[in-house]
């Protein structure tokens, strides 16, 4: 038997699904629509950090840092407290505060690592969990960077001893290839989706890839509940191709894909 290190997410039967937590060290590509459960997932990963002990540093890009702490109080994880007792770093690079300490001014990537660096140094030697709320966000007005970026992340952070959740989300819209940079570099892959069905939202995850870790291999519901957070409800019972976007959607999606591949430098 390999014995792996891993760390739970926190989030119950969903360590099981990936037989115990994500291996120490991995960058783990966290994709999905708006409002499908990225973050909610990660404040899960963050608090059981927070719980072990673990150096966490938490970056948010598309909410404000009293957003995420107001989100996470709800799930009854008290992450304000965590800030104040050293043991978490909230990095805000939404509101970009000049004097803050824990903000960046500017979405770039290097300026982002910098920080993360200085926060780990700061937190101290050890153990420690990074989550990058979303990557998305530093490339949007330029998608075809999303590889490159990641890439960076990667290497740059390396030898810090982080566990890595690096959120992405695509939008229809914009197509899938948001997501697809991170998802290259990636030890791991979550993916969230939703559905409409019967009337209800209906949010599913699929651990998609997950190296060195036999993984259940089927796609589960899941529900958020308020006072609770993120719950496995079970397995979905339905196939991918069920909740698969329209033809014209996924033409759309490989459109823009190729091209950003063809662009990526
Ligand atoms: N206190 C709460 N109780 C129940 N559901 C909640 C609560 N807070 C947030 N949610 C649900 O979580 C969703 C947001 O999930 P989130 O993880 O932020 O999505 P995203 O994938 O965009 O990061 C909300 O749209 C809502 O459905
Ligand atoms: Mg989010």
């Amino acid at each position: 038997m390999v014995s792996i290190e891993r760390l739970k997410v926190g989030i119950k039967e969903f360590d099981s699904i990936i037989a115990g937590g994500i291996p120490r060290g991995f960058f783990v590509a966290v994709t999905g629509e708006p409002g499908t459960g990225k973050t909610v997932f990660s404040l899960h990963f963050a608090w059981q950090g927070v719980l072990e002990g673990d150096r966490v540093i938490y970056v948010t890009t598309e909410e404000s840092r009293e957003s995420i702490i107001r989100q996470a109080q709800m799930f009854k994880m008290d992450f304000a407290k965590a800030v104040n007792d050293g043991k978490m770093i909230i990095i805000d690079a939404l509101m970009r505060s000049k004097g803050d300490e824990w903000s960046i001014e500017e979405l770039e990537v290097e300026t982002l690592v910098e920080k993360v660096i200085e926060a780990k140094r700061k937190l101290g030697y050890g153990r420690a969990r990074l989550v990058i709320d979303s990557m998305s966000a530093f490339w949007l007005d330029k998608p075809a960077m999303a590889r490159k970026y990641s890439y960076m992340v990667k290497r740059l952070l390396y030898r810090w001893d982080f566990t890595t959740l690096l959120v992405s989300q695509y939008a229809i819209t914009t197509s899938e290839a948001f997501g697809f940079g991170v998802e290259h570099v990636a030890d791991g892959i979550i993916r969230f989706r939703k559905s409409v069905k019967g009337g209800v939202l209906r949010r599913y995850l699929l651990v998609e890839k997950m190296r060195q870790t036999p993984h259940d291999t089927r796609m589960y519901e899941i529900d958020i509940v308020d006072g609770t957070g993120m719950i496995i409800k079970g397995p979905a019972g339905i196939t991918k191709e069920d909740i698969a976007l329209p033809e014209k959607v996924k033409e759309e999606i490989k459109k823009a894909k190729k091209k950003s591949e063809e662009e990526t430098p």
